[in-house]
């Protein structure tokens, strides 16, 4: 069963590790990181972006196939099935379809409409016991059309934020998605202390985790960062891994142009990189 992201977080945020939110994008990915969860026992959170959404066909399929997956691969640990920068419609529909958990990016909304939106979210959730992920920053660091240091968030508020009563927080210290540019400034770490300094027992999010070095994100955590974000790694290691595939002419021989034979090297990358990231997180043996 589907749980709420609330209790793993702050169990996380307790203990000073982190629990992985991976993105989904189809089956074969979505059964890549529930198992690894399971060997590994550790909790984990499945992100589905709006785009991922409208992708695999709409969010009641996604709902119908991760619990349909958690009841036949037998999954214990505890997992959640969470809306990723969703806009207040979507996880108002996500709600519906039935995910655990939705995360409303009022982020490019005046921090007045931000609040206004975010604190009916959290009415809804309370009431149907889901977690809600908030985020607070605006773009900055662009110059010359090189974004250089990602957005940095207004601690203030994020305080605002934070106690209209999410789960979760989403701030940005210098985080960008996708690959990091070579001029990258690196995480604000001043701001991450004085977020955490402001919000308390709040479990703070790490979105882009791509790229971010293993020690930034060791001392991301220990500031309070309970949730990190991964897509794009695991997009990388399974396109690597299929390229290999075919470049070695490997769909060429007997039977290797079935897609269970043709998927399954990207699909052993994505297990490989998942176990990866909860090790680096310390969330194995957690769940
Ligand atoms: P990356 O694609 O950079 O790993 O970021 C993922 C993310 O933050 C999803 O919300």
């Amino acid at each position: 069963m589907l749980v709420s992201a609330k209790e793993m977080l702050q169990k996380a945020k307790a203990g000073k590790y982190a629990v992985g939110h991976f993105n989904i994008n189809n089956l074969e990915w979505t059964k890549a990181i529930l198992l690894t969860a399971e060997e590994l026992r550790s909790p984990v959170i499945l992100g589905v972006s709006e785009g991922a959404g409208k992708y695999m066909c709409g969010y009641k399929t996604i709902v119908g196939m991760v619990n349909g997956m958690l009841e036949e691969l037998k999954i214990t640990v505890p997992v959640a099935l969470h809306l990723d920068h969703g806009s207040y419609e979507g996880a108002k529909a996500c709600i519906e379809a039935g995910f655990s958990s939705v995360m409303f990016d009022g982020s490019h909304y005046p921090i007045e409409e931000n609040i206004e939106k975010t604190k009916e979210l959290v009415a809804l959730t309370d009431k149907l016991g889901l977690s809600l992920e908030a985020e607070v920053g605006a773009i900055g660091g662009e110059e010359d059309g090189v974004i250089g240091a990602g957005e940095v968030a207004d601690p203030k508020e994020c305080k605002m934020i934070a106690d209209l009563g999410v789960t979760m927080l989403a701030a940005g210290i210098g985080n960008i998605h996708g690959k990091y540019p070579a001029n990258w400034a690196g995480l604000s770490f001043d701001t991450l202390a004085e977020i955490q300094k402001l919000t308390g027992t709040m479990p703070l999010v790490l979105h882009g985790g791509t790229g971010i070095p293993d020690d930034m994100i060791k001392k991301a955590i220990s500031l309070g960062v309970s949730k990190i974000n991964v897509n794009t790694e695991c997009q990388l290691v399974f396109a690597e891994a299929t390229r290999k595939y075919i470049e070695e002419g490997k769909d060429l021989v007997g039977k290797g142009f079935d897609p269970r034979k043709l998927l399954n090297p990207g699909f052993e990358a994505i297990k490989a990189k998942v176990r990866e990231k909860m090790e680096l997180f310390g969330s194995v043996g957690k769940a």
